[in-house]
């Protein structure tokens, strides 16, 4: 077999990680979950969610794609060593990696679409077309843009084709380059507009919304969210950090690197809810508008809340899209590696053809999705448009169940192995952790996730 590619440093190979983890689903999808289910209380149970579920996940994901340095489909088709799951295991198992080269493919689609308005809101940003619009205009405008079949996919291919370049250029030239560069730059944006929010007057409001929890808040759609969204915004269940963990080296502590860019992807969030939430309570937009938070209301609210000091306001709101189609960037680099380290492996093909063979598949995915809010509205299977489809497999079904097979594969390990793997050969003093940490995997999580699943099916 030729020689893999690693990550040139353990900074690169945490960055890049981060850099999956931390996106839209942060920016854009934190906020406004946060908003829909009562602030604080929801941010806690999010927290433990984090804690408690998705960081063992993502220690069995990177374990996983570390020990079988090769791509997802064939990490679950070689790895699994005790029959846990019967006589049909091996097809099951096979089944799982092929759900996961899916998920890969239908998420970097669908999430496109969505870095292409980021894309097209920091044009416009740019050349301040934003100055003086009324709140009803920035709506309208939205609308008619999202329905439109040409404007909406101009920005979407670009992106897509923007990820794709990277990708070919490599796991250390391409992805670790791209994140090193980006992740830094991305840091310093938020902290910027973190301390341009927090001086406006009256942001004590957000930051009581967002850190002072309200306990009857917690409900059982409440925990559900706050899972869907753990595993979103950690990027696991699909395979995404196993493709990346298959770069590591033997020495990568993966215990002490998931914890980081656990706290990475957090900080983030919470820092994006800093952001948002006191500009927004400072001019009085109540903070539970939905998805368009981020595109209708908030242009609108950084117009009110700065527009007194235009360069302010420009800048504040030209920083925040770039934010967020840096974020968005670094998280589809991971998405199309998923399906080009599958391609390549598989079928022999190099890099740059498999990824360029990929990236023109989903822009035509893609535009399928993008069109979903416009002319193929109606177009719908099981009562959902492209867009919301693909959503719904990605987040609702593939993440969840992957997390579960993730912990069985650990299972099917046996504990020797899962220490073993955990501790880099008996070099880390991480005996106890990962004891306790198959304890968990083995019966716990899944079980929880499972709970948790089935009454998200129901709801
Ligand atoms: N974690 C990314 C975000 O928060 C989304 C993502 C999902 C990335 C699945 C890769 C795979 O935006």
């Amino acid at each position: 077999m030729n020689k893999r590619a690693n990550f040139a440093t353990r900074l690169g190979a945490i960055l890049a990680a981060a850099g999956s983890a931390v996106g839209l689903g942060n920016i854009w999808r934190f906020p406004c979950e946060t908003g829909a289910n009562g602030g604080a209380a929801f941010i806690l149970v999010y927290i433990f969610c984090i804690a408690f579920i998705t960081v063992p996940v993502l220690i069995a994901e990177l374990a996983a794609g570390r020990e079988s340095r090769t791509n997802v489909y064939d990490a679950f088709r070689t790895l699994p060593k005790k029959t846990i799951l019967g006589r049909h295991g091996r097809i099951v198992w096979t089944f799982v990696g092929a759900m996961c080269v899916l998920a890969g493919f239908l998420v970097f689609s669908y999430y496109s679409v969505v870095a292409g308005w980021t894309l097209q809101y920091t044009i416009e940003a740019g050349i301040d077309s934003f100055a003086g619009k009324t709140s009803a205009q920035f709506a309208a405008d939205f609308n008619t843009f999202i329905s439109d079949p040409v404007r909406p996919a101009l920005p979407m291919i670009a992106f897509i084709v923007t990820t794709t370049v990277i990708v070919t250029l490599g796991v250390q030239r391409g992805i670790e380059l791209a994140s090193k560069i980006m992740m830094p730059l991305l840091l310093v944006l938020l902290g910027v507009l973190a301390c341009c929010s927090l001086t406006l007057p009256g942001a004590s409001a957000g930051l009581e919304f967002l850190f002072k929890p309200d306990f009857s808040k917690i409900t059982p759609q409440v925990a559900i969210s706050a899972m869907g969204q753990a595993f979103f915004t950690l990027s696991v269940g699909m395979g995404c950090l196993m493709t990346y963990a298959s770069y590591f080296s033997d020495k990568v502590n993966i215990v002490k690197d998931a914890f980081s860019v656990a706290f990475i992807d957090s900080c983030v969030a919470i820092l994006a809810g800093v952001i948002i939430f006191p500009a927004a309570m400072s001019v009085g937009v109540s903070p539970d508008t939905g998805p368009t938070l981020v595109f209708i209301t908030l242009p609108n609210v950084f117009q009110q809340a700065f527009g007194a000091t235009p360069w302010l306001c420009y800048g504040v709101t030209v920083l925040f899209y770039l934010l967020l189609v840096m974020a968005a960037l670094t998280s589809t680099i991971s998405m199309l590696e998923i399906t080009t380290a599958f391609v390549s492996e598989k079928f022999g093909l190099s890099r740059r053809k498999s990824a360029v063979m990929l990236g023109t598949v989903t822009c035509v995915a893609g535009f399928a999705c993008s069109m979903s809010f416009g002319n193929w509205s109606d177009v719908t299977l099981f009562g959902m448009g492209f867009f919301d489809l693909f959503d719904y497999f990605v987040a609702k079904l593939v993440m969840p169940i992957g997390g579960i097979f993730m912990c069985l594969l650990m299972r099917s390990l046996g504990k020797e192995k899962v220490v073993s793997m955990l501790t880099n050969n008996g070099t880390l003093r991480l005996r106890r952790f990962a004891e306790a940490f198959y304890f968990l995997v083995s019966w716990g999580i899944p079980v929880l996730i499972m709970l948790i699943f089935l009454s998200e099916l129901r709801g």
